[in-house]
């Protein structure tokens, strides 16, 4: 629950990492059914913990897509009941718009109501790298795409690095924090190995302007290549297994099963993620005159890519947004948030509207 855009009355997160995985990875079907099996206790639990009733809300948020179908079903069918049972106005919100309003939700909670224009936010998760120019227009946000993947998103390549590495899943906090414990320049990755077809060219808009796109796909094919010429195969086995047998790996475990050569390969695979997309978002910022430079999205968790966002933002002299942690990873402060300017304009979604699996971010 959000009051206002700008103070977080509670947020309730329902993980599912535990469910997912013993499969290494998200299974659309178990995630509809325990998003039907929480969404009931974990709406009641928020209302109680913001002291607030089904009748005191003033609207209801909803997220409209992108994301697994089943799952944006449960959210949207019960939100619309709600919003029909208690007569409360109901508003749609696209996911990645929720990522970036997050990071303004954190600045106000501080007491920054100030942003300059044009903003250029990076979304990076488990499902998108994507650049989006941010401009408003009275209340209303306008989200112009200027970049994104080409094939793999940047935490779905922390996720099969890690997976292929017997680390277990979601592999990015794992990696994040293993990495400090490694050598970054032990293992060159080279920058061909993270291109993208058009790269000598740069891509282009239909409008003849620079595009700024990205490609994970051959970093981890890369990685791959390594453990196999490394002949690490059956240290990776072990440690899969090892891990497997402990219900909540600490880092002290994952040091133990971990010897350099396996530690040296993380830090460099998250060296040269985090050089790459710091490198191509802060391209894009001098290209299009960012004022404001928002970073957002589960990856932005990542300790080594905050700290190199700062020091390159800061060379550049432009001002980096992050959302706290909490806010950065999938959370639902930040769709009430993403809702709040929809609210002061009365953009309210009618009852029939649908869930879409692959809403794109427009522009308005
Ligand atoms: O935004 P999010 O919670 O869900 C999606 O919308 O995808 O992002 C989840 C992704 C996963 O791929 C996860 O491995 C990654 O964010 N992630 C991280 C870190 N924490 C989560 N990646 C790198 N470093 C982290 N600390
Ligand atoms: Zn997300």
């Amino acid at each position: 629950m959000v009051r206002s855009g700008e103070k977080v009355l509670s947020n309730v997160v329902f993980s599912q990492i535990a469910t997912h995985q013993p499969y290494g990875g998200v299974v659309p079907e178990l995630a509809s059914r325990e998003h039907l099996r929480a969404i009931v206790p974990v709406v009641r639990k928020a209302l109680s913990e913001a002291g607030q009733t089904y009748e005191s809300v003033d609207a209801i948020a909803v997220t409209q897509g992108p994301g697994l179908a089943g799952a944006l079903l449960v959210g949207l069918s019960y939100a619309k009941a709600l919003a029909y049972a208690l007569e409360k106005p109901l508003i749609a919100v696209n996911h990645l718009e929720g990522h970036i309003h997050a990071v303004l939700l954190e600045e106000r909670q501080k007491g920054n109501h100030e942003v300059n224009f044009p903003v250029l936010a990076l979304v990076v998760s488990g499902g998108h790298t994507h650049l989006y120019l941010a401009e408003q227009k009275g209340e209303i946000w306008s989200y112009e795409n200027v970049g994104h993947t080409r094939d793999d998103a940047a935490g779905e390549a922390f996720d099969k690095v890690a997976k292929l590495l017997g680390l277990g899943y979601p592999g990015g906090p794992v990696i994040d924090r293993l990495s400090a414990h490694g050598d970054p320049k032990a293992v060159r990755f080279a920058i061909s190995q993270i291109k993208h077809p058009d790269r000598k060219t740069r891509g282009q808009a239909e409008d003849g302007r620079a595009r700024f796109d990205f490609s994970y796909s051959g970093i981890k094919t890369a990685v791959l290549r390594y453990v196999e010429t490394h002949s690490m195969a059956s240290a990776i086995e072990g440690r899969r297994k090892a891990l497997a047998a402990i219900a909540k790996p600490k880092l002290e475990d994952y040091l133990a099963l971990c010897e350099p050569e396996t530690r040296n390969l993380v830090a460099s695979f998250q060296r040269a993620m985090v050089e790459d997309l710091v490198e191509k978002t802060l391209a894009a910022a001098d290209y299009f005159n960012a004022a404001t430079l928002f970073v957002t999205g589960g990856v932005a968790a990542n300790n080594e890519l905050r700290i190199r966002f700062e020091e390159a933002a800061a060379q550049q002299g432009l001002p980096v947004f992050f959302p706290s942690r909490p806010l950065s990873t999938d959370n639902a402060a930040m769709i009430a948030a993403a809702a709040y300017p929809k609210w002061l304009v009365k953009e309210f979604a009618p009852m029939d509207f649908s869930a879409e699996a692959n809403l794109p971010l427009r522009k308005v």
